[in-house]
């Protein structure tokens, strides 16, 4: 089994982050909780502003790896964290649990998703995510789930897989890629390796554009595996209905597929709807129930690119659950 180094993972945008969302003492739920860099964070800053009494820090990761390591980053607020493995599709569900075995209201006053994969996820090769080092095909966030990438690979027929590494990795060359994995299958029997999938992809790219597409096309694998989109849209409004009033979300994303929904998604939220024009209602027709902290997303200073290269591609947008009664 792999140990975790030393830098699980380095936390981006972390004091924008914290200085966005902790505010007052109550729930902070990080549903991606990785190698705890941000819970540490949140948890520091609830200390530092003397909130550290009344508040509870929830962190979920699929990944039990993930939760080893954290609870160790985390151990000198052991009793302030509580670390539960599960998919933060569930967050609502965690949340009201969580909240019920400690007598307190399930209502949260900060939420935090750092979307996608860890660098100690991507960095281990046994966990197949990566196509620079040589592991299984495998991408499972959670390992315990079924579907793995090499089930994938290795059942999909040529019109679905070009279909998933168009959608998910939005390739040019999806149907010229998937025909040469299929034909590389009939041939010499199952694709098993990072290493042999990375293969069958550069003998059909020109060298200029070979490393783009490797990306894209482990990408699109990663998110098929992991459900990704699917549960992002879950989460996001499983999260705000847990919200407290005038509670904050945080939401990282680092490809545009990921930030395309949670724009969408806040923009919905935040809008009220007047009806038709002309007929001068006093109130909304349903009325936004959160606003949007940042209008543009936030990005990393070129300070924090320079010494963490993952930053370079990380939008932040935040928003703030609305009092009853006040419309966006
Ligand atoms: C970018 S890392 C988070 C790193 C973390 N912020 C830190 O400071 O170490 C994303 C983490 O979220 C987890 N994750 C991704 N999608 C998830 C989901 N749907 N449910 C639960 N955990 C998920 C991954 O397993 C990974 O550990």
């Amino acid at each position: 089994m792999a140990t975790p180094r030393d830098s699980y993972h380095d936390p981006v945008l972390l004091e924008e982050i914290t200085a966005l969302l902790v505010r007052k003492p109550g729930i902070y739920v990080d549903g991606t909780l990785g190698g705890g860099g941000h819970s540490l964070g949140i948890l520091r800053a609830l200390q530092a502003a003397g909130h550290a009494g009344g508040s509870l820090l929830i962190g979920i990761d699929q990944d039990d790896e993930a939760l080893r390591s954290a609870a160790e980053k985390l151990s000198e607020f052991a009793g302030r964290a509580v670390l539960v493995q599960g998919n933060f599709q569930e967050i609502e569900e965690i949340i009201r649990r969580v909240a019920a075995e400690k007598g307190l209201r399930p209502k949260a006053e900060g939420i935090l998703l750092d979307l996608g994969v860890s660098s100690f996820q991507i960095d281990t090769p046994e966990r197949g995510f990566s196509y620079l080092r040589q592991g299984p095909l495998d991408m499972r966030m959670d390992r315990g789930a079924t579907l793995s990438a090499r089930e994938l690979v290795n059942t999909l027929d040529e019109g679905e897989l070009a279909r998933i590494i168009f959608r998910y990795g939005e390739e040019p060359r999806s149907r010229s890629i998937s025909r040469a994995i299929v034909r590389h299958r009939e041939k010499n029997g199952e694709i098993e390796t990072t290493e042999e999938l990375a293969s069958i992809i550069r003998a059909i790219c020109g060298r200029d554009t070979v490393i783009k597409t490797l990306s894209r096309v482990f990408q699109a694998l990663r998110i098929e595996v992991n459900r990704e989109l699917e549960v992002l849209r879950e989460a996001l409004l499983g999260g705000i209905a847990s919200l407290d009033d005038g509670g904050r979300m945080a939401v990282i994303s680092y490809h545009s597929l990921e930030d395309r929904i949670v724009k969408t998604i806040f923009a919905d939220q935040a809008r009220s709807d007047w009806g038709p024009k002309g007929v001068g209602l006093r109130e909304p027709v349903t009325k936004g129930i959160i606003s949007q902290v940042t209008r543009k997303p936030m990005l990393a200073t070129p300070e924090e690119i320079s010494l963490n290269p993952r930053a370079r591609s990380a939008k932040l947008r935040v928003i703030e659950k609305l009092y009853e009664g006040r419309s966006a």
